[in-house]
């Protein structure tokens, strides 16, 4: 059984993209067999894979098929390798639909959850890059995964926003009758002249936060801009990067709230 874990936050350009694609290489790279799921319809991080072409196939294994029809298709179908030692289900054009067509369906916050047990039995973990916004989509990442990671931009670096993100998680929570684990609240895009350390410092010593907030921060690199532009990751466009340490602390905080230290709890 894998660990699936969502990278959400309902706001776009905070880095769920960039943090999902860096925190599951940094797993591989811990010997984990990852799988990654872009369930975003822009289909960002599929770009990022170079899977530019696969955008406008027409595809019967298609993401969107398999969550519009229920679990169609055998996990060698939908699955593709990486030069970057992960796997991946690509996002695809049909994935703008895919809201619009289960609105109306039985279980439509759970086609993904049910999609996936069909296909990532081999995974130790499946990281899930979910769309910008509120919605079926959304939902589906959540409650397919039962933990999340949250990326939190520096200048939305407050008490305020950051209850705001965990309520949303609450509300899902009571409204599915389930139990949502949050591994890690990640600051992200942090500048010199942004959130203050002293700010984040006393956001770490909050009641309430500081079991979420990490004790470290990803901070802006023009190195990780410039990787995500040029199609590859930090690790191989400038393995030197401050931040590469970072994405590895991440990842180790990762395998130490699933795991407990050991590799599959065992
Ligand atoms: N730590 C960082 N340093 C520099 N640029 C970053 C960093 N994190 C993200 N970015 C850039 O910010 C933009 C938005 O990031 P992205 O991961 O696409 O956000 P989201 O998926 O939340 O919309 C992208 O251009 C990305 O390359
Ligand atoms: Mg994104």
């Amino acid at each position: 059984m894998s660990y699936r874990i969502s990278v959400s936050n309902q706001k776009g350009g905070v880095g769920k993209t960039t943090i999902c694609l860096h925190l599951s290489v940094a797993l591989a790279k811990r010997d984990r067999k990852v799988l990654i799921v872009d369930l975003d319809p822009s289909a960002y991080l599929s770009a990022h894979l170079g899977l530019d072409d696969y955008y406008y196939d027409e595809n019967k294994n298609s993401l969107a098929y398999n969550l519009v029809e229920g679990p169609q298709s055998n996990p060698e179908d939908v699955i593709l390798g990486t030069e970057e030692g992960v796997d991946v289900i690509p996002s695809n054009y049909d994935m703008r639909g895919v809201e619009d067509r289960l609105s109306a369906e039985r279980n439509r916050e759970m086609r993904l959850k049910m999609f996936l047990d069909n296909v990532d039995e081999g995974y130790d973990y499946t990281m899930i890059d979910s769309p910008p916004s509120l919605g079926v989509l959304y939902d589906n990442a959540i409650l397919a995964c039962q933990r999340v990671v949250i990326p939190i931009k520096d200048e939305d670096m407050s008490i305020v926003s950051i209850h705001r993100a965990l309520d949303e998680i609450d509300e899902l929570e009571k409204a599915f009758g389930t139990s949502i684990e949050i591994l890690a609240i990640v600051p992200n895009l942090v500048r010199p002249d942004g959130v203050a350390a002293s700010t984040l410092e006393r956001l770490r010593n909050t009641d309430g936060l500081k079991e979420y907030l990490t004790p470290f921060e990803i901070r802006q690199r023009v190195a990780i801009r410039r990787s995500m532009k040029n199609r590859t990751t930090l690790y191989k466009h400038k393995a030197s990067c401050d931040q590469v340490e970072n994405f590895m602390k991440l990842a180790d905080l990762v395998i130490s709230k699933c795991e407990g230290g050991s590799k599959n709890g065992e």
